[in-house]
């Protein structure tokens, strides 16, 4: 096990032995006879992300009657749809290095690459199935409808100042947060658990992932391409205008080097300008500024998991909002 994957299986506790069983799941992902989508499925599936999302299926399923037959198949379900997520998103921001490793398209091309996503989502999709809860199945679908949304929303609103913190937190929110806690939601309805736990864990989830979304969009700032495994400083050059920047761009009205990026009319003066914007980022206090936001909705995961049992899987949520706020990876 790689260091991080130790440090990983520490911060899931009760449930980072059974994550194994996530793992063989996700690997019937891979048994296809067509050579050319069994090649393109290995590829895809070989680099493991953090595994952050099954994690939270099965430690919200620890507040009720912990039925591995049910959390196993949400928890890879999750997981799949995710990795399928980044498969696109990744073509959508022409990103050509993930969890260390050349993307899909990179690799393949766009074509084939979006086909691979769609198997995958597919594949999601039947094994959500397998927990035989419509509810579930339901919540799942209206999760990727939300992502699909904020992903699209992002692209609207690439390059355009006039967007404010309001439709930042909408963005995320579909993008990120609505998975996370689909993914503590889930796991809760599939432990029995009745509504006012659920609505806890659902809220717990929610407050984790815009945490989590806005520590990523930090890292772009802040992280290199070798510790991210994937390249930093992007967003901003893709048009994507995420909390620090939007910090920046309100905080300074004149002589803003961010807006002057944004403005560029041409690739020449968009690379130039780029460096002066980053740096600019960089060195000033918007960074530690997101990261308060951040902080705050850590603080607001644990509030409303708080009336919740002091057990071991309680101590992890809490111990997995700091390590958000911790990570470099
Ligand atoms: C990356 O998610 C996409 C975001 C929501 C920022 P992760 O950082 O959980 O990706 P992996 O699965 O560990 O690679
Ligand atoms: C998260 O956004 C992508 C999805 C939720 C699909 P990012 O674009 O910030 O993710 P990374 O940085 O590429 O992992
Ligand atoms: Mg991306
Ligand atoms: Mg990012």
């Amino acid at each position: 096990m790689t260091q991080t994957q130790t440090q990983l299986s520490t911060l899931y506790g009760p449930v980072a032995d059974d994550m194994i069983l996530v793992e063989d799941l996700l690997e019937t992902t891979k048994q296809v006879d067509l050579a050319p989508l069994k090649r393109m499925l290995d590829f895809a599936l070989q680099a493991r992300g953090k595994r952050l999302r099954p994690a939270l299926v099965l430690l919200a399923g620890c507040f009720g009657e912990y039925n591995l037959n049910k959390l196993v198949p949400l928890g890879a379900a999750i997981e799949l749809l995710h990795t399928a997520s980044l498969v696109h998103d990744d073509v959508v921001d022409g990103a050509e290095s993930r969890r260390g490793r050349p993307t899909s398209n990179a690799v393949f091309d766009n074509a084939l690459t979006v086909l691979l996503g769609d198997y995958m989502f597919a594949n999601a999709a039947e094994m959500v199935t397998r927990t035989g809860s419509l509810r579930v199945t339901r919540l799942f679908a209206l999760a990727l409808m939300k992502m699909t949304s904020g992903e699209l929303d992002q692209d609207a609103a690439a390059f355009d100042v006039g967007k404010d913190i309001h439709n930042y937190l909408g963005r995320i929110s579909g993008k990120t947060a609505a998975l996370f806690a689909n993914a503590t939601e889930g796991g809760a309805i599939l432990g029995g658990s009745d509504e006012a736990t659920v609505e806890a864990l659902r809220h717990y989830g929610f407050a984790a992932g815009m945490a989590f979304q806005i520590v990523d969009d930090v890292l772009d700032y802040t992280g290199d391409e070798e510790q991210l495994g994937k390249p930093a400083g992007s967003d901003l050059r893709e048009g994507t205008i995420t909390l620090p920047a939007l910090l920046f761009i309100e905080r300074y009205p004149r002589d803003n080097p961010i807006r002057k990026f944004l403005a560029a009319t041409t690739k020449a003066q968009r690379e130039a300008r780029l460096q002066e914007a980053l740096t600019a980022i960089r060195t000033s206090d918007v960074l530690e500024d997101s990261m308060a936001m951040a902080r705050d909705y850590v603080r607001r995961a644990n509030a409303a998991i708080a009336h919740l049992p002091e057990n071991e899987a309680h101590r992890c949520l809490r111990g997995i909002g700091e390590y958000i706020l911790a990570r470099q990876s």
